[in-house]
């Protein structure tokens, strides 16, 4: 049991005296009741609370999806556009919420957000080869040398180990679909480059197990249970 000022303090609606006076002013509401006492306790597990009208569900870990728009950085503190934490509500970015990996400026699609330290840790170590397919549109045609050579591994500048692609289906005469286990930065821009194209655009529809739902629009986000969150980590 949680008393409620702590509850929405967890949940990232501020510090202990802007949560009592939240609570005192009657903004919060606990299975569809004004609940006026801070002190008052509940189970935090499932809980459905309201402020000032919207619900939120007690989460010990907030697990996000985003379809990132083109022309938003990764970053919290972005230098020539606006930040894709600006796409996400207050007590979410209260909580710590921190993108999982990045997608470069002009990249669009699945873009993962949680403030559950070791999902991150796990999901970007380097050693976990977590597979994440990219819908690439190209700037010349893809001919079979290039899909071969990607697939066979391309020689990056950074690394003499060769860069393979697990995938790659051609989608169109100037699309292909992109299959890469590693995270690195600008990883299929590169790959694609030195196959002998360029990318002029870059999707992500898929991290591990978990695909960009199509109901999702561009700078939307939503809710992942912790369920799809494990079997994204496990690549599955
Ligand atoms: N590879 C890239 O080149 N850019 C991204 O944003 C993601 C993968």
């Amino acid at each position: 049991m949680m008393d409620l000022e702590r509850l929405l303090r967890s949940q990232g609606f501020g510090s202990r005296r802007e949560t009592r006076a939240l609570i005192w002013a009657g903004r919060v509401g606990v299975d569809g009741c004004v609940c006026e006492d801070p002190q008052a306790r509940f189970d935090p597990e499932g809980l459905v609370f309201a402020v000032d009208g919207v619900e939120w569900i007690c989460r010990k870990f907030a697990y996000l999806a985003l379809n990132k728009p083109a022309g938003y950085e990764c970053s919290r503190y972005p230098a020539h556009h606006p930040s894709v934490y600006s796409l996400l509500p207050s007590p979410l970015l209260a909580r710590g919420v921190q993108a999982v990996g990045r997608l470069d400026q002009d990249a669009t699609g699945l873009l993962l957000f949680s403030d559950d330290g070791s999902f991150i840790h796990r999901c970007t170590s380097p050693r976990k080869l977590v597979p994440k397919v990219y819908q690439v549109e190209t700037r010349h045609p893809v001919d079979d040398r290039q899909v071969a050579a990607l697939l066979n591994g391309v020689q990056l500048h950074d690394d003499p180990q060769p860069v393979s692609a697990t995938a790659c289906v051609r989608l169109r005469e100037r699309c292909v679909q992109l299959t890469v286990t590693q995270g690195r930065y600008h990883l299929v821009k590169r790959m694609v480059a030195a196959a002998g194209n360029r990318v002029e655009a870059l999707h992500r529809l898929s991290i591990g197990g978990l695909r960009l739902p199509e109901s999702l629009s561009a700078g939307q986000w939503m809710w992942l249970d912790a369920t799809e969150m494990a079997l994204q980590a496990l690549g599955a």
